[in-house]
């Protein structure tokens, strides 16, 4: 091999800054200096000299934002600052409200207040640590405290520099922002989606949190992504002391920053803000859900500090639902994996806040009842962040009386089995226990991330899989045999092997994501956590009765019910034996003992704290492995006394349990 001369050393250096400087007017700046086939030469210039010199590639050169193996599974990476989320407000009085304590709590005159104000981007926060200047590492928010290596990934996304432009570069300085998708972007992509019969992204968000979210970063490198910064957690060699100015020096040294960042004076300008953005909002290539407001002085962010995960220093003024109204050409009823009838409404396409709709969810016959929704009705439908769109009312005035009134169908319309509406209950479900619509969504369900996590069985594979009898349960998956998926359509050796291997990976879950993909009925993955920190295994759990579980918090009534009639029911059982079988091994979570010292302590709190809320002083008992419950009982280790204590005082007083003032119980927790 050549030994390359200096010469070729400087011109690549050169062309890589050339590039690097370009591809930040083009995808940062929305400003391109040079004509694409220009930009492309240069390109190919480097690639060539790469190819010859391959020794003088570095992480940081363009042709290298492609081009890794798939990964097996994301590493995890703590955040060196936790990654915090923001308190609400959703209204003005809510926003004042949250202006009128940081008055108070910051002792500030009113005019000394400055606060940043940007859109609330509605996409996936992501996390970028460069040191020296060079990108090192990115994460995702996760719970957090910590969240996945998906570097590679993000290396693909070009309005990330893989080098930060703008010299003398900080030791070390991580940045934070949100990874979007553009409206258009997200249409042509689910276009795409719907031709190759894959299934489709509810909304640009999903679609930008599933493409980073992938393990090949090939397939992230076909997705159209961007990123706003917004924010920077820890940094080195580098002093800044105000968000704005925070917010200047990303845009320096490389970063998308939204140009609707401002700075305001007063809330009157807040006020203002929120008016215009919401006024532009539609008009948007991307979309935002509120605006984020955060102090924009860093002591005084300090002294605010922050409460259990969001601080006190910012909130996030969300707007109201986009809505739009449309007609309804027809009524269809969905079956759910419990076997839920949903009624439908298909309407004729139409954009909601920029992105097109034609299905909004009914809920159920007594809401088709109250609202009156009739086929032929025009309707106005409303998108809210995540959820399904959801019809709000008909447009009387529109009505024409050809419109036909729809009632619950008696039969399932996929098995043909009666549908029941259990007494006391708003949802009619198909009693059919071999139901295909119901073992399929089950199947997705249990196999989905967050669940068994079974990479590459898609809907299509196991829809196939249900239909040929090939499995009837989501135990038989542990079942398959290679002949049994090369009996599917479009099925090759490779990938064949590739499901095994998911199927096989699958075998060691968390206890949160095996208690969560059982799928028992209102247990979705946060209270799946809750329930395997409190119960420790699935034996233990199922040994509970409806009042134990509902001893937990977050667990009520209903829920209970449904976790202990799931553990009742002859033919869970039958699974839960026959995934053993199959070999899913079944966690047993240790008891940690010494570092939640309030572990398996039960508390009740009466009357009001002056330090705590009560929501703040559950967050710290559990935080520590306690309890704080509603009621006082035999099973109550402690009562926290409150200024104007109330009944639940004489009853501990009667059953002779401790009680702790105010300051007994700061101590205890070490404050
Ligand atoms: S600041 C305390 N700024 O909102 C700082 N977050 O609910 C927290 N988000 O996880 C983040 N736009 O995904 C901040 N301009 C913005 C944002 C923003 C969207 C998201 C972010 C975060 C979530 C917090």
């Amino acid at each position: 091999m050549p030994r390359p001369e200096r010469k070729v050393i400087e011109r690549i250096q050169k062309l890589k800054g050339q590039i690097n400087y370009h591809n930040h007017l083009y995808y940062v700046l929305d400003n391109p200096e040079i004509s694409d086939a220009e930009y492309d030469r240069l390109f190919d210039e480097l690639l060539e000299l790469e190819k010859r010199y391959p020794e003088l590639i570095t992480s940081d050169s363009p042709t290298q934002r492609v081009g890794a193996t798939p990964l097996e599974e994301f590493k995890t990476v703590r955040h060196s600052l936790p990654m915090l989320s923001l308190n609400k407000a959703t209204s003005e009085a809510e926003f004042l409200g949250f202006h009128r304590r940081v008055l108070e709590l910051s002792e500030v005159s009113e005019k000394k207040i400055r606060y940043t104000v940007e859109p609330k981007f509605d996409g996936l926060a992501v996390e970028l640590v460069y040191k020296k200047g060079v990108f090192s590492l990115g994460s995702t928010r996760g719970d957090g405290a910590v969240g996945e290596d998906v570097t590679l990934n993000l290396r693909t996304i070009r309005p990330i520099p893989l080098r930060l432009i703008g010299g003398p570069n900080p030791d070390l300085i991580e940045v934070r922002g949100e990874v979007i998708m553009n409206k258009e972007d997200f249409e042509i992509l689910n276009k795409k989606r719907e031709k190759m019969e894959e299934p489709l992204f509810a909304n640009p968000r999903n679609a930008a949190a599933g493409s980073v979210r992938q393990l090949d970063p090939q397939v992230t490198s076909t997705r159209p992504l961007n990123m706003f910064a917004y924010g920077i957690g820890r940094v080195e060699g580098r002093k800044l002391t105000n968000h704005w100015d925070c917010i200047l020096y990303l845009k320096r040294i490389g970063f998308k920053i939204s140009q609707y960042v401002e700075l305001c004076e007063s809330v009157e300008q807040v006020k203002a803000y929120y008016e215009r953005l919401l006024e532009v909002r539609n008009d948007l290539p991307y979309e935002i859900d509120g605006v984020v407001i955060k102090v924009d002085e860093f002591t005084l962010q300090e002294k605010l500090g922050e409460l259990s995960r969001s601080p006190r220093w910012a909130v996030a003024w969300k707007f109201p639902a986009q809505q739009e109204s449309s007609r309804i050409r027809d009524i269809i009823v969905s079956v759910g994996r419990t076997g839920a009838l949903t009624p439908v409404a298909m309407l004729e396409p139409v954009r909601v806040g920029g992105v097109e709709v034609s299905r909004a969810s009914l809920h159920n016959e007594d809401e088709v009842r109250k609202k009156d929704v009739r086929i032929g009705d025009t309707v106005v439908i409303q998108r809210a962040g995540d959820v399904i769109p959801e019809v709000v009312k008909v447009v009387k005035s529109r009505r024409t009386g050809r419109e036909k009134r729809f009632s619950m169908p008696e039969r399932c319309p996929v098995c043909g089995s009666k549908a029941e509406r259990p007494w006391g209950e708003a949802i009619h479900r198909c009693t059919g226990i071999a139901c295909p619509a119901q073992i399929k969504e089950n199947l997705a369900h249990f196999v989905s991330k967050g669940a068994m996590d079974m990479d590459g069985l898609g809907y299509k594979f196991l829809e196939q899989m249900v239909d040929k009898k090939i499995i009837q349960d989501q135990a038989d998956l542990y079942f398959l045999k290679k002949e049994d998926v090369m009996n599917m359509d479009r099925m090759g050796d490779k990938l064949a092997k590739n499901l095994l291997n998911a199927i096989q990976k699958s075998r060691s879950p968390s206890l949160t994501n095996l208690i969560y993909a059982l799928g028992i009925r209102n247990v979705g993955y946060h209270l799946a956590g809750v329930l395997a920190k409190q119960f420790k295994s699935i034996d233990n759990l199922a040994k509970q009765t409806t009042e134990d579980l509902t001893q937990v918090h977050e667990i009520g009534p209903i829920v209970s019910e449904s976790i202990y009639n799931f553990f009742h029911n002859p033919k869970n059982l039958k699974v839960l034996e026959k995934l053993r079988r199959g070999g899913v091994r079944f966690p047993v979570e240790k008891v940690e003992a010494r570092e939640a010292p309030l572990s398996g302590k039960t508390f009740v709190l009466t009357g009001g704290l002056d330090s705590f809320t009560r929501d703040e002083a559950r967050k710290i008992i559990e935080d520590m492995g306690g309890r704080l419950s509603s009621s006082v009982s035999k099973k109550t280790d402690f009562i926290i006394v409150g200024k104007d204590p109330g009944s639940k005082y004489d009853s501990a007083l009667k059953l002779g349990i401790k009680a702790l003032n105010e300051n007994e119980f700061k101590k205890l927790i070490g404050r």
